[in-house]
């Protein structure tokens, strides 16, 4: 039931601080229990123990420097069983046998393979976290993996609030939804400063807010919809009615009079949250996936999709003791979330068909996701001074693009003809994991990316190894043709048969990301430096729909 909402504390995630150059950190991968539900027995998890401490859900938040390199050996520890990945029994989780390569399927019973991206992180691709570059509990290895302790230089233009999680491929969504994830703050000098001279909330006031929603059995363990019901068989997105806020659902947070800094992320696997809080109260955005904005920007309502970062300060100063505000979602159930735009409103294709008969977000549950409880007076702490406009970072500057590269979503099917989201390129169609690379980028190259959205809803899309800025957005119309794949499922080819009108991206998504919502029916233009050779990923962060070959190799040379 919903009766414990807004009483359990928010958690704090356990902390590491790995700000010195030369730092090393090993973290085990096990399963454990934890409670999550009130009332309930303890449910069991996947997730990390960082050595010497206790593992957690989400997993320790590890606090970095910019420029100062620092070592992370992860370990898969969960225990052996009996099963083969892909029978029942075999995970945590039900496994759809379809999605996983010959690698996987020979494993012998009990092995269960993981691999950790550091999502945001400017990372040599041997250390990213290749979805095939993961390992068992006995070592053994998919084909991709290079080193077993990773580097994490914390280079580029480092900054940020990334986090890592599993990305082991075909079942990502289920190692993610079984507790692996955790926050990866990267802090530079700039932002050192203006924490120092009180521009930005002391790191006391600063509150990790990990959002994902999860569904529980009777006996309060996690529960994954599959389709049809009895299989392990992936569905196209799930959307689910508990939402947890740092593993607990609907926390509560008590908070002085004054203001905080919260690093939001979106964890869940394809639910978009639109925010706002109660009172009509802003969020001062001051920092994007990947770091700090140019300057502070107020907003009333923030569009928070999968795997999408913000930074945010929230003033409590006005508000009289014993008051409470609540953190609200304004987005829409299921799988039609993706015509809400940032605003709230139904984003229309260019042939004027609009969509939207999602139901509005449950009042009992997914419209709220946690309360702050103003408890306490201001502490003598100085209060930070940032308000709407204050500088804080660089500019975001790019050199001029050489190469524009020209991309496609589409709606197809796999060989079972169940439905699926699906990338591709305008010249060769639609593209599946599995087929030959084409995003191939020189090193050192600097491009933009047109990412054509023919499916009805929006996609978070995530590009490994940069971070880019979003140029602007606009409709533009398309005829498609169905087109055979290898597999034996159906793809498209995409004709763009007009544009309409560029808009600027909203005023809060114009620092450094990694994760751009590509809106249905529009074309989003991103740019970015590919400064690194290696084998990354790009991919979709609905993870039902990465593990279902929404994710193409990005190989720089
Ligand atoms: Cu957060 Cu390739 O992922
Ligand atoms: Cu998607």
């Amino acid at each position: 039931s919903y009766a414990s909402k807004f009483r359990r504390a928010l958690p704090r995630p356990p902390r590491v601080k790995l700000t010195k150059a030369g730092s090393k950190l090993t973290v085990d991968i096990v399963q454990f229990r934890q409670q999550v539900l009130t009332g309930f027995p303890t449910t069991k998890l996947y997730g990390y123990r960082v050595s010497g401490g206790q593992a957690s859900w989400p997993g320790a938040t590890i606090e970095t420097q910019a420029g100062r390199s620092i070592k992370v050996t992860w370990r898969n520890k969960l225990p052996v069983g009996t099963r083969k990945i892909s029978q029942t029994g075999g995970h945590l989780l039900p496994v759809d046998a379809s999605l996983l390569d010959a690698t996987t399927l020979a494993l012998p019973a009990g092995q269960k393979p993981t691999v950790t991206h550091l999502h945001g992180g400017h990372t040599e691709w041997q250390s990213d976290g290749h979805p095939e570059a993961w390992t068992t509990q006995s070592g053994r290895r998919g084909k991709t993996w290079k080193k077993a302790v990773y580097t994490y230089d914390n280079s580029g233009r480092a900054g940020g609030t990334l986090w890592y999680h599993d990305h082991t491929h075909g079942i990502t969504r289920l190692n993610v939804y079984a507790g692996m994830a955790g926050l990866y703050l990267l802090r530079d000098t700039t932002e050192n400063s203006l924490i120092t001279r009180h521009v930005l909330p002391a790191t006391a006031y600063e509150r990790e807010i990990v959002i994902q929603d999860r569904a529980f059995t009777d006996d309060g363990q996690l529960f994954m919809e599959t389709d049809p019901p009895s299989s392990g068989g992936i569905k196209a997105s799930v959307f689910f009615d508990f939402i947890t806020v740092n593993g607990v659902p609907w926390p509560v947070l008590d908070v002085q009079q004054r203001k905080y800094r919260f690093r939001l992320v979106n964890g869940s696997d394809s639910r978009m949250y639109v925010l706002r809080l109660t009172g009509g109260a802003s969020f001062l955005v001051v920092g994007n996936d990947q770091g700090l904005l140019r300057s502070a920007v107020a907003t009333t309502s923030l569009l928070l999709a999968p795997g999408e970062r913000y930074d945010v300060v929230i003033d409590f100063s006005k508000l009289k003791l014993g008051t409470t505000m609540t953190l609200r979602n304004a987005g829409i159930d299921g799988s039609l979330m993706g015509f809400t735009n940032a605003a709230g409103t139904v984003t229309n294709r260019p042939t004027g068909t609009s969509f939207g008969d999602g139901n509005p977000a449950d009042t009992a549950s997914t419209a709220s996701i946690m309360r702050f409880r103003v408890s306490a007076k201001r502490s003598k702490v100085a209060e930070a001074t940032v308000k709407a406009g204050t500088t804080l970072g660089r500019t975001l500057t790019f050199p001029k693009s050489t190469f524009t590269r020209r991309l496609i979503i589409n709606r197809g099917s796999d060989g079972q003809g169940r439905d699926m989201e699906m990338l591709g390129t305008l010249e060769a169609g639609t593209l599946e994991w599995m087929d030959k690379a084409t995003e191939i980028v020189p090193k050192g190259r600097t491009e933009v990316w047109e990412i054509y959205n023919t499916s009805l809803v929006a996609h978070p899309i995530h590009l490994h190894l940069v971070h880019f800025q979003i140029l602007d957005r606009a409709p533009f119309t398309f005829t498609t043709m169905s087109m055979p794949m290898s597999d034996g499922g159906t793809g498209a080819m995409v004709d763009v048969t007009g544009r309409g009108t560029r808009r600027k991206p909203e005023t809060y998504e114009r620092g450094p990301k990694d994760t751009a919502v590509c809106y249905p029916g529009e074309v989003t233009r991103i740019i970015a430096t590919f400064d690194r050779v290696g084998n990354y990923v790009w991919h979709c962060h609905e993870l039902h729909h990465e593990d279902h070959d929404m994710m193409r190799p990005l190989l720089v040379r």
